[in-house]
Parts: structure tokens; sequence; C-alpha cells
């Protein structure tokens, strides 16, 4: 086969790649060179301990961690059939994460990095997150330099693409995100044992996407569905962010934050997990505003991390109600 067209530099090509050195920080690979069980593979890249921090960090998306876990299971293997001689092209592994916003999509994504990269799939293992405007320009000639200079800094790791589909304008007929399109698709095909892409976006918004653009499709070897969370998981991503962060729900505030999220999911523009976040933000804000409003009152740890219901109540989805 003839050079890509679009080699980006500063990525090792197939041969070289296999021959160099890994950096400090990739699994022990001569362990894993020398592995022929699944336990093997496993010990010697430690990647079963992110599957385990994913299972447990991360509340519900059951569909979206079996799926995590399969594909693990095929590189595992994969790299097992490396070992007795028997595989040689590299697995095709760019991926389509399509859910709702707050989700999940990029927490997953960056999980994801870490276990290609454990089983030394990517060189580095980093996430490159974009959308359109980092890779289509305003001018003609601007675009091929900003999606490279994005492709060149993903090299090694993991292009995460936000919105995917904005980059297919079929109502502009010059619009340059075709530009970019092309040169992603030539790199997904001739530089993928260096990079791995994932679209993300909405689910329907992804499917015509793919409809216009089978080039695109074709590419694709994973798909994985995010729901949407339901109340109870919700609730239990709040009490689990609130505790990350040191803080927890006083007598009568879960349950005034279960009423909150019932109201608010109703709304316009909720957004999953990321809801939750925000409104935990402002409840925190609500808390220092009313301690700070008491300035002689001694205070206590305890006080110090507690969220009480007014805290919550006082938010403005109440009084829309
Ligand atoms: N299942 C979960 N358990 C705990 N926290 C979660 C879960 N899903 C998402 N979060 C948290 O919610 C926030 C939003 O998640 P993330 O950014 O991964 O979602 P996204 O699908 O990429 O959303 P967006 O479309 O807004 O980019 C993050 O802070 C993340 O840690
Ligand atoms: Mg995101």
């Amino acid at each position: 086969m003839s050079a890509p067209a679009y080699a980006i530099p500063g990525s090792t090509p197939p041969a070289a790649a296999a021959a160099s050195t890994p950096p400090a920080a990739a699994p022990a690979s001569d362990a894993l060179g020398a592995a022929r069980s699944v336990a093997e593979v496993l010990s010697s890249t430690q990647v079963q301990a992110v599957l385990q921090e994913l299972d447990q960090e991360l509340v519900g998306l059951a569909p979206v961690k079996a799926r995590i876990r399969d594909i693990a299971a095929l590189l595992v293997i994969d790299k097992l059939r490396t070992n007795f001689g028997l595989q040689s092209q590299a697995p095709s592994l760019h991926m389509c994460f399509s859910g709702n916003p707050g989700t999940g999509k990029t927490t997953v994504a960056q999980r994801m990095a870490q276990v290609l990269h454990r089983l030394g799939y990517v060189r580095k293992g980093h996430l490159v997150s974009v959308t359109r405007d980092d890779l289509v320009g305003q001018y003609i000639g601007h675009t091929a330099p900003k999606t490279k200079e994005v492709l060149q800094r993903a090299m090694g790791g993991v292009l995460f693409i936000d919105e995917a589909y904005y980059l297919y304008r079929p109502e502009n007929e010059r619009d340059y995100g075709q530009e970019a399109i092309e040169i992603l698709l030539q790199v997904m095909e001739n530089q993928r044992h260096d990079l791995v892409v994932i679209l993300a976006g909405y689910h329907d918004r992804m499917q015509t996407f793919f409809q216009s653009n089978p080039g695109m499709r074709s590419r694709i070897a994973h798909h994985l569905d995010f729901p949407d969370y339901g109340l109870s998981e919700l609730l239990h991503i709040a009490g689990k962010t609130l505790g990350q962060q040191h803080y927890r729900f006083g007598t009568g505030a879960e349950a005034a934050f279960e009423r909150y999220l019932e109201l608010r999911m109703r709304q316009p523009h909720f957004a999953n997990a990321r809801s939750v976040r925000n409104a935990l933000d402002r409840a925190r804000l609500r808390q220092a505003s009313r301690l700070f409003a008491n300035p002689e009152r001694v205070l206590d740890a305890q006080t110090l991390c507690t969220i009480a219901p007014e805290d919550i109540l006082a938010s403005r989805v109440f009084q829309d109600a």
C-alpha cells in the first residue's frame, strides 16, 4: 500500500511501533509479551484495576460497562493471539458513544483510554477532547492545518469528538467540515495502530450523521449507547459526588433533593449527572452563604460538611413549579 496521504508526524509507523521501547508509564511489556493466559495478561497490565474502578465509581450504566468488558476481553485475547504469533493486523478500535448530555460519555472515554494504554494499544493513553470548532477553520486552507494539529496532539491516545455530527453541514455546500472528515477518515484507517477516535453525541443525530457519512460508519467498530439515568441512580450519583467533596445530606436534605430532581427532570435542558453536579454546586454555595451570614457562630466539622434542606429548597426550580 502507498504511504498515507495524511501521515501525522510524531506518530510511529506500525513496524517502528512494535520495535520502539515503551514509555516509562507503559505496562510491563516483557511480561505481557510472554503471557500465555488471560490471568497473566490481566496481572501484567493491571487492566482489571481500571475496570473495577469504572464499576465502582460510576453508578448504573450496566450496558456500557458490559460492552467495555467485552472490548477489554477482545483485546486481551488479541494480545494472547499475538503472543502465539496468530495476529498481525491491529484491531479496529474506533467507537461511537451515543447518549444524552451528562450520561457519562466523557468519563467513560477517559477510562477507555486507560484500558487501551494498559493493554499497549496506544502509546500514551491520553484523551484529547474536541468539538467542530477545534477541527474546522473559517477560511480556505484553514481546516487541514487545524485538523492535523489536533490529530498530532491526539496521536498515541484517544481523540474524543463531542457532537461529531456538527462536522457535517449538508445545508452549506461549501462547508469546510467535509475536509476535516476526509482527513479524519484517512488517519482513522492508516494510523489506527496509534490513534483511537471516539465520536460522541445524541443518538438520533449520530445515526443521521452516519447515514450521510457511510465512510465514517464503516470505520466505527463499536457503538455504545448511554441510557438516561433514573431517579434513584441520580440520587445515588448525588450522594457519591457529595461524599467525594466531603459533604453530606443533613436530615431531610436527601428527600428535598429527590423532590428537586423530580421537578428538574421535567424541565428543558436537563442533563443527567451533569445537572446533579451543578445543582450540588449551587447547594454548596447556599450552604456557605447561610453559614457566612452568622459570623459569630462557632462552627464544627459536621456543620461545615452538612447540606441542609433549605440549601436545596431555595432553588428556583421550586418557585417555578
Ligand atoms: N454513572 C455516573 N456515576 C457517577 N458520576 C457520573 C456518572 N455519569 C456521569 N457522572 C458525572 O457527571 C458529570 C458529567 O459526566 P460526563 O462529562 O462524563 O458526561 P457526558 O455524557 O460527557 O456529558 P456532556 O454531554 O455534558 O459532555 C461528570 O462530572 C461525571 O463524573
Ligand atoms: Mg462530555
